[in-house]
């Protein structure tokens, strides 16, 4: 995917979330849209921060097991409680790493910050080692702050 088509993406997904009745179907537009735009992003999800755990909201790829990760734990709870984005190359290199699928081998997460806190997290997971760059982040960053202007609290 050439970088005018990532951008045309950034466009298409924020014209999405505009349209987007609710929180809840920006999210799933938001997973959708990444997932068939980009072949090597194997399992796209976000999660939800309530309380002090991670809840699974709109994904598509397998099944997690994962469904509620306290904020403590796996690179998803890493990525609130440093409220920073994590590029994993090598997840079983990780020991942070909750594994989703055997055939994952890097991963990305992106907080959804507001206000100086977490709302919630896009986590990609690739079949591909070291699949995530700054490429990567440039595209989600900018969908987390357009989710977080688009949040709906409970
Ligand atoms: N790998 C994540 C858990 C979520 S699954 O990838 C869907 C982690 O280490 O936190």
């Amino acid at each position: 995917m050439t970088d005018t088509d990532r951008s045309d993406l950034l466009t298409a997904i924020s014209s999405a979330i505009a349209a987007a009745p609710t929180g809840k179907s920006a999210m799933q537009q938001v997973v959708r849209l990444l997932k068939d735009a980009i072949p090597y992003y194997t399992w796209v999800g976000i999660y939800v921060v309530e309380g002090d755990e991670l809840v699974l909201g709109p994904f598509l790829g397998k099944p997690s097991p994962h469904t509620r990760i306290p904020l403590g734990k796996g690179i998803c709870g890493a990525a609130v409680t440093e409220m920073a984005t994590i590029v994993v190359d090598d997840v079983n290199a990780d020991p942070r790493y909750l594994a989703c699928s055997i055939e994952t081998k890097s991963e990305i997460v992106v907080p959804i910050l507001r206000d100086g806190h977490a709302l919630g997290e896009i986590d990609i997971d690739s079949d591909q080692p070291a699949a995530f760059g700054g490429r990567d982040r440039e595209l989600l960053e900018p969908i987390a702050a357009m989710l977080a202007d688009a949040w709906e609290d409970e």
